[in-house]
């Protein structure tokens, strides 16, 4: 469950021998993070761990920081700038990835914490590697992929054959303007994929002989200059349309070379917006198929573009489903119920708890009508909030049926005691309490029931904007949000006012427009499903010292410096969402939904109490201006 660790710190940090074996002797799994001392931890996955660490909330998996030059243990790693990620299982070596490369990190941490469990639950073998790279001289050591795990098959880095792709690099001048991320976000909105990523700064030698094809421009010695004056982020992107051409749709997104025809014929491409001049422009793309499979193999050089490969299937195969924990045991028993799906390999990649109308239990039933039951469900559903999960695994819909055991319960009980619908029901209720869908088309559509996709309003305040807007871009990214608009600007005292007329009478009402106006400020759209609540669960609550208590992880706790200082907006309700972007960008985007309407009709959403409801306290005032909300009702008869 969106778990609240204890520790607000996400990583134990050791820098001597003690304190690396305290790690080693942690019960679980540990991610530790080796690093230089000239250098620091790698910052750029740390919201990216934070996220595995929510989603998967396990007592048995921990993250640590080493520090490579003052422990004895890890002098091999040291000198060695790749940033590298040792997993230890029982204090024993058992992975190593290489690069920040995200989409391995968190698989490899969800494929380990699953190993490490079977180990200590059922007493398995810990499979333990040796890093051998190490041993390897320095040359081939800067020539090797930019990662490289030890698994039983021994795989590396593969493109499916049947995609296209490309090299992308955004150049020192971008990375040194700090727009790396912004970039970064940019390319994964235009439906790219990112299949590797590395950043690092060229040799003057690396430069010129990537760059050997224009060994006859006068540009060519400064180009060499430029490209090995600093760090450089190296990305081989796909289009995630597999039909798609990769190389060409890059080149369209960059647009052409010269930043000022870029500007004139194609404002919005990438040079445009953050090239300075025809060297500067911050970006490059392969020209064709054959230059893309040439710096593919400059960059990376173990990158294999063989035939799908097991792991592509077995990726395929990660799959959603719907989870209701209904009344009668949502309030008693959802801790340990959400605990069992944890351990089973599952990711809670959302959830909510709703309490349904009436015709919103009837509208998510109506298939069941028919059922002699049907009345009684309706009678079970209207007891009080359901907690609804989105679970996702490879083979999510069939994994959790099994889980689940017999719909009917009197089977249950009878032919798998153990199953989870045995396990948790109400004395007296012939109904089962726990819900799956039944296939992967039935789990869309309920998914989509319950977490509509939304827009909400995001700002990134005033205090905010100078030094954690990238931090920001990055955590709203990292959560599955796509920006659909933005624009950064200073508001006029009339629009900080009108914005947050609803605090027209508070006593905080002036200083509140004061700060509003006090510099620039970030104002985006932002889309997802469950988009509204989701936002406010990723700032945390209002003050950030509450949010320091009691989500540590959240973007307040984090950044914020107080009350009123506190960094970032979102919208309250769906209602105040559709107003807010309709004030600030004018327009009323069209969405497909489903249960979102009879939502913004009553704010629902804010009737509920979710766990993470207990940030939300500022709304209740504010709900109550756009007129009844459903009350939530006592469980009493259970
Ligand atoms: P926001 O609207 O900015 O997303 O924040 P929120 O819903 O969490 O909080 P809300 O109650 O709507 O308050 C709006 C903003 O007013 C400032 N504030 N200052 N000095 C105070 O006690 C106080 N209380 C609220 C904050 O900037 C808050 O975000
Ligand atoms: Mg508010």
């Amino acid at each position: 469950m969106a778990g609240k660790k204890k520790e607000t710190t996400l990583q134990t940090s050791a820098t001597n021998q003690e304190q690396w074996e305290e790690v080693l002797a942690t019960k679980g799994l540990t991610v530790v993070d080796v690093y230089q001392h000239w250098c620091g931890p790698c910052r750029a996955v740390i919201s990216l761990l934070r996220k595995i660490n929510n989603e998967l909330g396990d007592d048995l998996l921990h993250f640590a920081t080493a520090e490579a030059d003052s422990i004895d243990a890890l002098e091999k790693y040291r000198g060695k700038c790749e940033p590298t990620f040792l997993f230890y299982g029982g204090g024993e070596l058992v992975a190593v990835v290489r690069g920040a490369n995200a989409p391995l990190l968190q698989r490899m941490i969800v494929d380990q914490l699953a190993k490490e469990k079977l180990v200590l639950e059922h007493g398995g073998q810990r499979q333990v590697v040796v890093d051998n790279d190490l041993a390897g001289d320095e040359k081939i050591e800067e020539q090797r992929a930019y990662y490289h795990h030890h698994s039983e098959d021994g795989e590396s880095l593969i493109v499916p054959a049947s995609k296209s792709y490309t090299v992308a690099i955004i150049k020192p001048d971008a990375v040194a303007h700090g727009k790396a991320n912004e970039i970064i976000m940019k390319i994964q909105d235009a439906g790219f994929e990112i299949l590797a990523q590395d950043e690092r700064t060229l040799t003057e030698a690396q430069a010129r002989e990537f760059y050997q094809h224009k060994g006859a421009e006068d540009c060519f010695e400064d180009l060499a200059q430029f490209m090995s004056s600093g760090p450089s982020h190296i990305l081989v992107l796909s289009q995630l349309e597999d039909s798609c051409d990769a190389v060409q749709a890059w080149l369209r997104l960059i647009g052409p070379a010269n930043n000022e025809e870029a500007k004139r014929e194609k404002p919005d491409s990438l040079r445009a917006q953050y090239g300075t001049r025809t060297l500067f422009n911050a970006v490059h793309g392969s020209e064709d198929r054959d230059q893309a499979g040439r710096e593919l193999a400059f960059f990376f050089p173990d990158f294999s573009t063989a035939p799908r490969a097991a792991r592509d299937a077995e990726e395929e195969r990660v799959e959603r489903t719907l989870a209701l924990i209904r009344p009668g045991v949502a309030r008693e028993n959802r801790d340990e119920i959400v605990a069992h799906i944890n351990k089973s390999g599952f990711i809670v990649s959302l959830q909510r708890e709703v309490m349904l109308t009436e015709e919103q239990a009837r509208e998510f039933y109506a298939h069941c009508n028919e059922e002699d039951s049907f009345p009684a469900l309706m009678q079970s559903m209207a007891r009080g909030s359901v907690l609804a999960l989105v679970l996702s695994r490879e083979d999510a819909v069939q994994h959790w049926k099994n889980m689940l055991g017999p719909a009917d319960l009197k089977r249950a009980k009878e032919e798998d005691p153990e199953c989870l619908r045995a396990r948790f029901c109400v004395d007296g209720d012939p109904l089962n309490q726990l819900h799956g869908s039944q296939s992967t088309e039935e789990a869309s559509r309920e998914i989509s029931f319950f977490f509509p996709v939304q827009q909400t309003l995001a700002v990134i305040k005033p205090d905010a904007v100078d030094q954690h807007k990238d931090e920001i871009l990055e955590e709203i990214h990292n959560r599955g949000f796509s920006i659909k608009q933005t624009e950064e600007k200073l508001l006029s005292r009339e629009m900080a006012e009108g914005f947050y007329k609803q605090h027209r009478e508070r006593p905080f009402f002036s200083q509140l427009v004061e700060f509003m106006c006090s510099g620039r400020s970030v104002l985006m759209v932002l889309e997802k499903e469950n988009a509204v609540e989701e936002w406010r669960a990723a700032m945390g609550p209002t003050d950030p010292e509450l949010a320091k208590a009691e989500f540590p992880d959240s973007l307040r706790a984090r950044l914020a410096s107080d009350v009123l200082r506190n960094s970032v907006h979102g919208s309250s309700s769906q209602t105040h969402a559709q107003d807010e972007i309709q004030f600030i960008f004018g327009e009323q985007m069209e969405l497909t939904d489903t249960l979102g309407t009879s939502y913004a009709d009553e704010d629902t959403n804010e009737a509920t109490p979710d766990k993470r409801q207990q940030q939300y306290e500022g709304d209740a005032q504010e709900s109550n201006r756009h007129g009844p909300t459903t009350e939530v009702k006592e469980e009493s008869e259970l």
